[in-house]
């Protein structure tokens, strides 16, 4: 069935896969919604988006995106609440940080009611694929790459615009043990770290294979010049607290804005904990480990939310993290998914009812 829905002509799948699905067993991504937006640069513009059902897609092998990388992305997630209705998250920080994403990789950027018109008819067209058990939401990933021909090292003339979705539940099963990255960086200054630039993370697989080996799950990056610097957690940002005080690094060309990462800083704020936002050194962190005034780590991102950490390796040495019966982990993590699935007030007015 075709249909024009806020502007956005969607044509409905005819085999919808929903009723293979276990809602109450969902691992993270694994499931794709029946159908995506797709919309497609050429002719030096976005063409019109489209919602369609989920499908595969043929290139050209001397696409671009095979040789040169230009892919970014983002992560996003929708959730239900009782009454059925569909929320998103500050979404429209989403659209800037990929308009961000795509300047950086030479990609012309998106305008913002394409993402957000695609964006809500497509959760429309899958809203029952939102999750309402606690834990789970509709992972959404919006990503950008080049399908432009040819071996010349330059941007292409052609881009696809896609979001698909993924009823997911929790990313991590439990607490992760962490190594500090020595060696290798995630980034660099003058770099694509603040981007979601897809090749940043496939840098990061090769350092985190290592660290798995050695029996950790994440790898904790510090600043690629001096390797002193605690920068992110994975493909998340990091927060450390020492004492009563949560302390976060400040943003950079090498580190992600995460939106998960801001919200916290103000929520916490609001809770009246004491927040620092500022550089924090290897050496703080061992000593407090040390001196037994390290309370916490947790990275912060949307698919993990918040993961706390139970330990970490440094220089061959192994620190454990104290089990605490309450946690600014856990009351931030509650704080914070309460607001996402409308179950209480949103002062800050980050909800985003789709409609
Ligand atoms: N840092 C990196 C490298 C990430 O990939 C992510 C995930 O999106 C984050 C931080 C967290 O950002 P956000 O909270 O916006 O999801
Ligand atoms: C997210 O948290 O949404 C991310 O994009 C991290 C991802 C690599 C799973």
């Amino acid at each position: 069935m075709n249909a024009i829905m806020n502007d956005i002509e969607v044509i409905k799948t005819t085999s919808s896969k929903i009723k293979e699905v276990d809602f109450e067993n969902l691992s993270f991504g694994k499931i794709i919604s029946d159908h995506m937006l797709e919309c497609n640069y050429k002719d030096g513009k976005w063409q019109a988006p489209k919602v369609v059902p989920y499908h595969s897609i043929a290139l050209d092998p001397s696409s671009k995106i095979f040789h040169y990388g230009q892919s970014i992305f983002e992560g996003m997630k929708a959730y239900k609440d009782a009454n059925d209705d569909i929320y998103l998250f500050r979404p429209l920080d989403n659209f800037k940080r990929l308009n961000i994403s795509a300047k950086r990789l030479a990609i012309p950027e998106l305008p913002e009611s394409y993402f957000m018109e695609g964006l809500k008819t497509l959760l429309k067209v899958d809203s029952d694929w939102i999750p309402k058990k606690e834990g789970s939401s509709l992972y959404i990933r919006p990503f950008v790459f080049a399908t432009g021909n040819g071996f010349h090292a330059s941007p292409a003339d052609e881009y696809k615009f896609i979001i698909a979705c993924a009823p997911s539940g929790s990313y991590f099963s439990g607490k992760v043990k962490v190594l500090i990255e020595e060696t290798y960086s995630r980034s660099a200054n003058g770099g694509v770290g603040y981007a979601k630039a897809g090749g940043n993370y496939a840098g990061q697989f090769y350092p985190t294979q290592l660290a798995i080996e050695k029996g950790y799950q994440q790898v904790i990056w510090t600043d690629d010049n001096t390797h002193e610097y605690i920068e992110e957690a994975g493909a998340m940002n990091i927060f450390i607290r020492i004492n009563d005080t949560l302390i976060t690094g400040p943003t950079s060309d090498r580190i992600l804005d995460g939106i998960t990462r801001k919200s916290i800083i103000e929520l916490a704020k609001s809770e009246g904990i004491s927040v620092e936002v500022r550089k924090i050194s290897v050496h703080e962190v061992v000593e407090a480990a040390k001196n037994g005034s390290l309370k916490e780590m947790f990275g912060a991102g949307t698919a993990a939310v918040i993961s706390p950490i139970s330990g970490f390796g440094y220089h061959g040495e192994d620190y454990e993290l104290p089990e605490l019966e309450h946690t600014y982990a856990s009351a931030l993590k509650k704080n914070i998914t309460d607001i996402q699935t409308n179950k209480c007030e949103d002062p800050f007015g980050w909800r985003f009812k789709v409609e």
